[in-house]
């Protein structure tokens, strides 16, 4: 049932006011700005019924105390006839609506009874768009494509869990992102999230990176130092780019992590740690395993809960909402809020097959934003690449769309090739000749006949 907060010094009007409201709503009292206040802090009010002149503090002031939180209720203000110009004056100060008293008792049960559905469907449309926003977004991970729905799926599962995640996909693809995304949701959020970029931390020093070391460990061992897996004690642990860590390495995180147990460099003094494992790599795991070059009981040991973040071309869904969103964020960062995408740009975005995944696409809208002069981001603002996958993939509709005959858009295709071997080489026309497996005589030809001549 909905809550109506009546604010007014008289008993009479109070005792009133429940009387008439009782059957639609549960009614709250207050006499005071105060005992109003505290009222509204127990239990917020779906709407307020305001007298305006109180002892002590008058309405307006509660008025505006309430206006400046979020999502506050409407108020009607409660007025004598003849202090209706105080009304108006509520009223530009936020007041909903106001009625006089005594109240024409039909009347105001329809307002209140209005005021109560609009509050309803707001709610309604808050809850609804908390809804949709949260099943697009993990984080700071966005996805609307069903692929992406899984992966969210999965990571809220195994983010309450203690179980060692690893996390697959090619690069670009949001590893990082998603390792942060499940420590974010564990129940160990509070605690640290330390990551270890296996691929950066050179053989040398990883031992003593991932345990620490104790004083005159080794020459360079001048002061004790604790190790990742202290420094993440009670949080989680990201071994990024596992696949890259020497077989050494790999024996000795194995056993810390079996033993939940880990010694620091020249000291012989076990120490129990309590971290959460996720690890990332891009490699074909699988097959590191079957040549040998990643130890099978580690891998086993850190797949517990695999997770594979699908490429962005099979996912294609995806990139109209992860391009908003890089726009967005890219045109605020260049103090250009004005700045429109056109939307064939879009269409080419989607068409482009992304072999760097959101990082690429991530970095295309940046670079398009950085170029781009006008108040319109246009397809030439892009990277190259992509304006000529769209260009080829335009001919390719034109022609089943009935738009454009066979003939031309296979010259004009033959065209795009050309033009594309040409600027791989660098106009290099012995290369692009021996790529196309064409004479370059029969280079010359076509160059000729197209009109392709080096920029000069
Ligand atoms: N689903 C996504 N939503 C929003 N941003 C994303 C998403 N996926 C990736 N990104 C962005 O793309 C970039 C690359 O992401 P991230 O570093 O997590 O990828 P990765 O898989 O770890 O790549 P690599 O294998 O190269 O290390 C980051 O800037 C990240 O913010
Ligand atoms: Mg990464």
């Amino acid at each position: 049932m909905p809550r109506i907060l009546v604010v007014d010094d008289e008993a009479g009007v109070q005792a009133s006011l429940r009387m008439l409201l009782k059957n639609d709503c549960e009614v709250a009292t207050a006499a005071s700005v105060d005992e109003a206040l505290r009222s509204i802090a127990e239990a917020p009010p779906d709407l307020i019924l305001l007298d305006l002149v109180m002892p002590g503090r008058g309405g307006l002031d509660l008025l505006a105390e309430i206006s400046e939180q979020p999502s506050s209720p409407p108020v009607v203000v409660l007025t004598a006839t003849k202090t209706v110009s105080s009304a108006v004056e509520a009223m530009k100060r936020g007041a909903v609506d106001y009625v006089t008293k005594p109240f024409e008792v039909e009347s105001l049960r329809i307002k209140v009874r209005q005021l109560l559905e609009r509050r309803a469907l707001e709610h309604e449309v808050a809850r609804l768009r908390a809804r949709v926003e949260g099943q697009e977004r993990l984080g700071d991970l966005l996805g609307r494509s069903e692929p992406m729905q899984e992966v969210f799926h999965t990571l809220r599962r195994v983010a309450v869990a203690r179980a060692t995640v690893l996390i697959r996909g090619e690069s670009g693809t949001g590893k990082e992102l998603a390792a942060h995304a499940i420590h974010d949701l564990s129940p160990r959020r509070e605690r640290p999230f330390v990551a270890v970029n296996c691929a950066a931390i050179p053989e040398t020093l990883i031992e003593s990176e991932l345990f620490g070391h104790e004083r005159g460990a080794f020459t360079d061992a001048v002061d004790r130092r604790i190790g990742r897996f202290e420094a993440a004690s009670g949080g989680t642990l990201f071994f990024d780019e596992i696949g890259e860590l020497s077989s050494g390495v790999q024996a000795k995180l194995l056993r810390a992590l079996q033993e939940r147990r880990i010694e620091r460099v020249g000291s012989t003094r076990t120490i129990d740690v309590d971290v959460r494992v996720i690890a990332a790599t891009n490699r074909d795991l699988d097959r590191e395993v079957a040549e040998r070059r990643f130890r099978e009981d580690l891998y086993y040991r850190i797949n517990v809960v695999p997770v594979a973040l699908p490429p962005l071309r099979e996912r294609r869904e995806d990139v109209r909402l992860l391009a908003s969103h890089f726009f967005e964020r890219s045109r605020a960062e260049a103090g250009r809020p004005g700045l429109e995408l056109a939307s064939e740009v879009i269409a080419a975005l989607e068409r482009y097959p992304w072999p760097g995944n959101v990082r690429e696409l991530e970095n295309a809208i940046e670079h398009a934003v950085a170029l781009c002069e006008g108040d319109v981001v246009r397809l030439d603002d892009l990277p190259q690449a992509v304006v000529r996958a769209g260009r080829i993939e335009d001919l390719r509709q034109a022609v089943h769309a009935g738009r454009l005959g066979f003939e031309q858009a296979s010259a004009d295709f033959e065209r795009e090739l050309l033009l594309e071997a040409l600027e791989r080489t660098g106009w290099n026309q012995t290369r692009t000749a021996e790529q196309l497996r064409v004479t370059r005589r029969a280079l010359k030809l076509k160059m000729d006949r197209y009109g392709l001549k080096p920029p000069a």
